[in-house]
């Protein structure tokens, strides 16, 4: 297991461990890694000859004035837990390594499905993403790259970036990991007060209620109306959070819709805030045809 922190030193390390014969998984990250990021790890490992875990904390996803100084950081203890969940090197390199001097080129993917859900509050978000991704893309070369369905925005955007590059990497997206009380796992959870993190909560019973109602089967549960009043009741019933967005779409597009429709699946997602920390989470929902 190595900690390597230039594109040399990784170069160098591929032809050490003659990766030319071998699958490469990689699970990119911004470090600080949780359990969330450790089952990519596992993925990764458990389908792949070598696993690199990248951990660079990606300046151009932060917007002004958003927690890019405050992200929190600590890389021996990534390095520990990413050697622990079987990966073999972690790359964490410096802000100049991956942004060469005078960098000018960014890639993003347009359409309307980027800018909704959390691309309506963090306009130049997914296309700092995209760009770094490309970025590391280009310098891993992997196989395989392993994302968490937490993020199902982002999810959505890289594959569709690869897709529509023809970029020669498949994505993995993994199932979102929950803490024992159901609050989605984020590097941002240590932000939380005591009391922040209790009512934080609200974000996953919001979306189990609307799962029960839709489930329900009674006239009218796949009305997007009524799931997303369901929702933010829940999370409103608490004091600390304020919602950024409650939104249904349709999973396969990202696209608006009034109803989930049998045999359809739809992506419910929301964004809270709670002071200064901002939440995400989501679940794709569907209704068996002829129920
Ligand atoms: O999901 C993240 O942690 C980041 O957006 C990613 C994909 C590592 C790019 O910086």
């Amino acid at each position: 297991m190595s900690l390597i922190h230039t594109i040399d030193k990784l170069e160098a390390w591929f032809g050490y461990k003659d990766r030319q014969n071998k699958t490469l998984g990689f699970v990119p990250t911004m470090g600080y890694l949780h359990e969330g990021h450790l089952s990519l790890i596992k993925a990764a490992k458990s389908e792949n000859d070598l696993v690199v875990v990248s951990v660079f904390v990606n300046p151009t996803q932060f917007s002004p004035g958003e927690d890019l100084e405050s992200y929190p950081r600590d890389i021996d203890r990534d390095y520990r837990l990413a050697y622990e969940a079987g990966a073999d090197v972690v790359f964490n390199p410096e802000t100049d390594e991956i942004y060469m001097p005078g960098s000018s080129t960014a890639v993003e993917v347009v359409g309307e499905f980027t800018k909704k859900l959390c691309g309506a509050s963090r306009p130049t978000h997914f296309k700092g993403v995209t760009t770094v991704v490309n970025i590391l893309f280009n310098i891993v070369k992997p196989d395989k790259a392993y994302f968490g369905q937490k993020d199902a925005q982002q999810a959505f955007i890289i594959k569709k970036m690869v897709r529509d590059l023809h970029m020669p990497v498949e994505v993995v997206i993994c199932p979102i990991v929950r803490e024992s009380d159901g609050l989605a796992m984020s590097s941002r959870n240590v932000y939380l007060s005591s009391e922040e993190r209790k009512q934080a909560t609200s974000l996953n019973k919001g979306l189990q209620k609307a799962e029960e109602y839709l489930k329900s089967g009674i006239a009218g549960c796949g009305s997007v109306e009524k799931l997303i009043e369901i929702i933010e009741g829940t999370i409103k019933s608490q004091n600390l959070g304020v919602i950024d967005y409650v939104q249904i779409l349709d999973a396969e597009t990202l696209g608006d819709i009034a109803t989930i429709e049998p045999g359809k699946k739809a992506l419910v997602a929301v964004a809270v805030k709670f002071g200064n920390t901002r939440l995400i989470d989501n679940r794709v929902l569907s209704i068996e045809k002829g129920i």
